[in-house]
Formats: structure tokens, sequence, C-alpha cells
């Protein structure tokens, strides 16, 4: 599938009409931070932020795991797409016309088979909601969400629905509407009966609620019973189909997203029901797992609208136990995490409806922060007065507390957790440090590559940075390459970076300038990188051949090390004649270093 035939003019409308800002910007909340924009990097764990997006350059950058690259390449990864997909998409975005692809009989086939499926999906709720709202067998429904107090206004935005009684109303209709049996099964809209070519329908005498994925497109459905006696299962859901999947989904998130974005906070609540009602009541910004515990796909999900979020499930002893878990798993993605206490053991359901939505945002601005919560829990089962039960309290937090990003956070966290279990504050910070050395001496691979990132993100220009910065402001300022080979020219450069500096080279001598396009695709991530750090310090420091100079003290520095050393072996070994070159070696060094030191006072 080449793209050959796709002009390089029209790729360049496509970048230029696709400001990287807010493309990336729905997928990852962005803050302002000087010339670019920060947020948490999509494509690994982090929690403090190492994921940078540049306006000027339209690239982005993560100093964490090391992605980058332009908008295509962006969507690429995020989406898991190919070159020409991504391509595809974001002319769509920008409503620019692509001449026509031929797409491969396999990808027409599945782009076919979703299209009938959301359209079989999207009649199916048609069909659930007509039923409620004008027929006789939907009467007992109407009056059901009537006494529920959910309005008309809900029942048509959440689109909701009622599967009749009977064995296979759905099926019949679907039927003769030229639906096949295979793809209703397909959907999880039918099971095969015990007898073959009988079908009857999954959901039958249930109020319906149509799953949507963030763009409102119908792929599941959720049913409720209205009788307790009519089945042991209250909720009955479609089965993982090729539509949906239950992990990955959000109950109510087409509807609330924007809100989430607006308020800057989602609220996670735990049923369908507490959803209508919150939206009923303009807490417009929730949405609920889909009966199963929350997940990291859920939790990336919300990331992409907001990183604050409050967790408002049932005070019930199940409602405790998820509000943990989704605690754990929100918390470990680098959210901020509050725990909305619900009194009487009621659900958001039940407080909007006695208390009121003012009430309600209360409780969330009320709400405990994730330790907080910790702590309340565990002073419940644990009697803090013995010192065995302040110990076990420590150890249950420790994890936690280390998981707290800024300093400020944990500094009050801690104080929080020794007045509460009344120990010495120098004692829960001792604790801390031995908890941390134990972790670090075990520590994974990805967790090192975390906290290497931080570091560099601290100190502005780290050594390794230096290279990069001096590669990136030869991108901007060509005219600087004289000065550069003066200074040392591909001398100053690791193997990491020489074949990216040979390429600057060779270009700016060529073209006298650098044109992205033409480096190798293997050295995107690497030059993105270049280019993010030069932006970060050119707000600063605009004098190249300061950080040039700097450079080159740093590698004589190293040279004068190794020479030391040698120095001192060939002296161990009696071997003059290395001896008498090492001290020559030395002095050419030591001679260069001044001139260096001389050339940066004079700066
Ligand atoms: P109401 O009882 O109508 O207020 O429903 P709710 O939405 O408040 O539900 P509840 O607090 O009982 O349960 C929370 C969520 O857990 C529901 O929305 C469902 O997603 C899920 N759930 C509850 N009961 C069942 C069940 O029997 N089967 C399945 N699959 N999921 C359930
Ligand atoms: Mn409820």
């Amino acid at each position: 599938m080449s793209m050959g035939y796709i002009p390089q003019e029209i790729l360049d409308e496509i970048i230029a009409k696709n400001d990287i800002v807010s493309v990336v910007g729905e997928y990852v909340p962005l803050k302002r931070r000087g010339n670019n924009y920060q947020g948490l990097c999509p494509f690994h764990h982090e929690k403090t932020p190492s994921f940078s997006v540049s306006p000027t350059k339209q690239i982005f950058h993560c100093f964490g795991c090391g992605k980058g690259g332009n908008v295509f390449r962006f969507i690429m990864e995020i989406e898991g797409l190919s070159f020409p997909e991504a391509v595809e998409k974001l002319a769509k975005r920008a409503n620019i016309t692509l001449p026509e692809r031929e797409l491969s009989p396999v990808e027409k086939k599945k782009i076919e088979e979703r299209k009938r499926y959301l359209q079989i999906n999207t009649a199916a709720a048609k069909y659930y909601h007509k039923v409620l709202l004008e027929t006789e067998a939907g009467k007992v429904f109407r009056q059901y969400l009537q006494q529920r107090g959910i309005t008309q206004e809900m029942i048509i935005k959440f689109q909701l629905g009622a599967a009749p009684m009977g064995w296979d109303n759905l099926y019949q209709f679907m039927r003769s509407h030229g639906v096949q049996p295979e793809e209703l099964l397909q959907l999880g809209l039918i099971s095969p009966g015990k007898q073959s070519n009988r079908y009857y329908d999954r959901f039958r005498g249930r109020l319906m609620f149509p799953i949507c994925n963030d763009r409102g497109e119908v792929i599941a459905f959720g049913g409720r019973i209205i009788d307790k006696d009519s089945s042991p299962q209250k909720y009955l859901n479609s089965p993982d189909t090729p539509l949906f999947h239950k992990s990955k989904n959000l109950y109510g998130l087409h509807l609330a997203k924007n809100a989430i974005r607006d308020k800057d906070m989602a609220v996670i609540v735990e049923g369908y029901m507490d959803v209508i009602s919150c939206h009923q009541h303009g807490i417009t910004n929730a949405v609920a797992p889909l009966g199963t515990a929350f997940t990291p796909e859920q939790g990336k999900l919300l990331m992409r609208n907001s990183y604050q979020m409050a967790i408002a499930f049932d005070g019930d002893g199940a409602g405790m136990k998820a509000t943990t878990r989704c605690l754990d798993v929100l918390s470990d993605l680098g959210c901020k995490c509050r725990v909305v206490h619900i009194p009487n053991n009621a659900d958001p359901d039940e407080y909007l409806k006695t208390q009121g939505k003012e009430a309600f945002e209360q409780l969330i601005l009320k709400s405990q922060d994730l330790i907080v919560y910790k702590i309340s829990r565990l002073m419940e089962n644990i009697n803090i007065d013995s010192i065995s039960g302040k110990q076990e309290i420590v150890e249950k937090l420790l994890p936690d507390l280390l998981k707290l990003s800024s300093a400020v956070a944990l500094e009050s966290a801690i104080r929080e957790v020794c007045s509460r279990i009344q120990v010495s504050e120098k004692a829960l910070w001792d604790e801390l440090r031995q908890y941390r050395q134990k972790q670090q001496a075990g520590v994974s691979v990805a967790k090192a590559q975390e906290t290497e990132a931080t570091s560099e993100k601290e100190e502005i220009v780290s050594a390794g940075e230096m290279e990069m910065l001096v590669l990136g402001m030869l991108y901007t300022q060509p005219e600087k390459l004289a000065m550069i080979k003066q200074l040392g020219g591909g001398r100053l450069f690791s193997p990491a970076l020489h074949k990216l500096y040979q390429a600057f080279e060779e270009q700016i001598e060529r073209q006298g300038a650098v044109n992205s396009g033409e480096i190798a695709a293997e050295y995107s991530d690497l030059l993105a990188k270049c280019l993010v750090t030069a932006e970060k310090v050119a707000e600063k420091e605009q004098n190249v051949q300061l950080y040039i100079l700097q450079l080159r003290q740093e590698q004589l520095d190293n040279q004068y090390q190794l020479l030391v050393r040698k120095l001192a072996e060939a002296e161990k070994m009696g071997a003059t004649e290395e001896m008498l070159q090492a001290l020559k070696d030395l002095e050419k060094v030591r001679q260069e270093k001044r001139e260096c030191e001389v050339m940066r006072k004079g700066e």
C-alpha cells in the first residue's frame, strides 16, 4: 500500500491544517510551559510530565520513553495506524480530500463489516427506544422510569429503550429487515437455542441502556430487569464483540467528555442509573465503568480529557473495594484522585434525588484525597492505639506515599498520617526512606527509566543534553555551522549523534539548511529530541557558542581524566615511553582547556 501517489503538497497541507498542539490535545491534556506544551506521556506510565509538544517545530517528544516525531507519527503511535491510515485520518480531520486510495480486499471487508454492525446496533437501539416510548409493551417501563424520576429529556439523551418480553421479538424484527442470524450472533443480540435453527433474544423484558463509544456510536447494550422476580441477574450486558470490549469503554463518555474538559475533572460513578441521574442534575462530567473492575484502559480514556478524577462509588462494602481498586489504577497512571464520601451508604442517584445538585457538588469539593481516604479505611479495621496497629497502617500506606509525585503533596500527606495515628514525622520519614531503598534495590527497568527522565527534566541542561542542544540550534541557525566546525565539528558528538550531525553538515553545505524530510526515519526520535531540547533552552539562552564551548570543555575534562589514569598506570608499570606520551597529550589537552576558558570568558 504505497503512499507515493499522494503529492508532497497535500502532505504539507495536511500538516499545516492539523496543528500538532490541537491534535495531541485531543488525547493528552496539555499545559503551556514557555514556548512548548507539556503533559503526561500517553506512551508510557509516568507521574511527572516529560512529554513535550512544540508548536513552532510542529513536533512532539517524550523525554521519558524517547518517542517523538511529527503529527503523522503521533497519530500512528496513539491510534496504532499505518502511515497511510494516519494520513487519511488527519486529512479527514482537516476536510482535505485525498486522491482515491485502493483498499486491500481485507481492509475493505473489515470496514464494511464494522459499518454494517454499527448500523444493526443503531437499528436495535431505535427499536428498543420505540418500544419504550410508543408501545403497550413499553408501558411498565415508562412507569418504572417515571417512578425513578428519570425525565423525558434523559430518556432521549441516553436513548433508553425497552426489550419486550417474549422469546424473539428483536430477532423477528431484524430478520424482516434482512439481517442475518450470524450477524446478530456476532453482536451478542441473540443466542442459539437448544434445537438447531432456533434463536432467542439475549435481552428480554429489560430496560435497555445503549452503550456508546466516545464517538457516540452504539457498540453494545446493558439491560436491567424492572421487577425483582423476573431474573436473578439485575443487569445483563452484551458480551465482548467485534465492536465492544467492556474493559475499554465507559458508560456515558461520549456525553461527558466535553464537560470533563471544561471542568477539568471526571466524576466516576458505579452504575448506569448513577450516570443518568448525574447528567439529569447537571453533573455532566459523570461516567461509569461497565459492571466490571475499573481498568487502566478506561483510565487512559478519561485522561485524554483530564487528569483529575473524583470517584463517587456506592458507600457499601463492595463500593469501597471498587473504590480502592479504581484509586490504585488511576494513581498508577499519574492521575490526581479524590474520593467522594456519600453518607448513609447511598449511591449518587439516591443522594442527588434527596439532597440535590449543590449538596453533591459540595461533597465533591470536600472529597478526600487518596491518602486520607486510605487511612480512614484502614483505621476502621485496625486498632491504632497499639504499636503493632500503627506499624501495620504505616506499612500499608508506604506504597501510596511513594507514589505521590510532588514533594508538597508528600509532605502534607505525611503530616496528615502522623497526626492521625500519632507517630512522629521523623519516624515516618525514616520508614519511607528505608522502604524506598528496598524498592530501588529491586527496581525494574521501567522504573529506572522514569526516574532518569525526572532528573533529566529537573536539570535543564544536563551533560547528555548539551550535544542535542547544539544540534537543535544548528537546525534553527545553520549559519553557525562554520563556527561549530572550527570548534571541533564531528568530534564534538558522541557516536549516537555523530551520524545526525554528519547529515546536518552535509545538507547545510549543500543547500544552506536542514530539511527534516531528508533525515532518515530511524533518526526521527533523536531529531525531535534535539529540537525540543534546543527550544527548551532557547527561551533562556540564545548563545550557541557558549554551549559548544561548554560541550568542548566537558569532553576535554573527560580526556584529561582518561590521560591521568593512563599516566598513573604507565608509571606503575614502569613504561617510560607511554608515560612520556601521556604527559605530552596531557599538555595538549591542558592547552586546549585554557583556550576554551579564555573564549568563554570573552563571551
Ligand atoms: P439501580 O439499581 O438501578 O440504581 O442500578 P445502578 O446502576 O445504581 O446499579 P448498582 O449500584 O446495583 O450496580 C452498579 C453497576 O454494577 C451497574 O450499573 C451494573 O453495571 C453492574 N451490575 C449490577 N448488578 C449486576 C448484575 O447482576 N450483572 C451485571 N453484569 N452487572 C451488574
Ligand atoms: Mn443505584
